[in-house]
């Protein structure tokens, strides 16, 4: 089986959550195989090591689950994106639009350092708008987004098309790709 197939056969299909029409991706039994979870932070690792990442960003709270691992496997820093007010000390923000209203994000101004090369890594990549507002408060702070790295991809949203919709083309890896 490759990888896309056995990861789906562990991931839960939920109807109607968290609301009606919605098919939520469940990946609770994920975490709890170690199995697929090395499998899984395998195919990062080899994908970080092409783009030679140097600080890994995991966007709270699911992508912590995928972030932090890699970055112990790497040996490289972890940093926590966070929702807004969570972090103390100068923080660079950044909102994004939500189905109803908006919502932001936050990184630390200590952990972003100019011209070093930072991965962002999440569970899921929908609308794209998360991952967006990350890239930006990395590249507005003179740090460089090297790629983004996803468990799930919702293709059939285009959030790929957000995240590339500049000059250049970041290197995107979703190990799900639901079309
Ligand atoms: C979900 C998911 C991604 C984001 C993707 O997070 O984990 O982070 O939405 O959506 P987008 O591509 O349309 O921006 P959520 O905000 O539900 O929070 P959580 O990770 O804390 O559960
Ligand atoms: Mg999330």
């Amino acid at each position: 089986m490759n990888i896309q197939n056995e990861l789906l056969s562990i991931i839960q299909d939920v109807p109607n959550f968290p609301k009606e029409g919605v098919i939520f991706k469940d990946i609770n039994p994920l975490l709890r195989d170690p199995v697929a979870m090395k499998k899984v932070i395998a195919e990062m690792v080899g994908f970080a090591r092409e783009l030679q990442v140097q600080n890994i960003v995991g966007i709270e709270s699911r992508g912590f689950f995928f972030g932090l691992p890699l970055a112990l496997q790497m040996n490289l820093p972890f940093i926590a994106a966070r929702k807004k007010g969570k972090l103390p000390g100068i923080v660079v923000n950044e909102s994004y639009n939500l189905e109803y209203g908006s919502d932001s994000i936050e990184i630390q101004k200590s952990a972003l350092n100019i011209g070093e090369r930072y991965l962002i890594v999440d569970d899921v990549i929908a609308t794209g708008g998360t991952a967006k507002a990350c890239s930006n408060i990395i590249e507005k702070s003179g740090a460089q987004v090297v790629g983004f790295s996803f468990l799930i991809e919702l293709a059939f949203l285009r959030g790929r098309d957000l995240l590339q919709n500049s000059a250049y083309k970041f290197p995107i890896q979703s190990l799900i790709n639901i079309t």
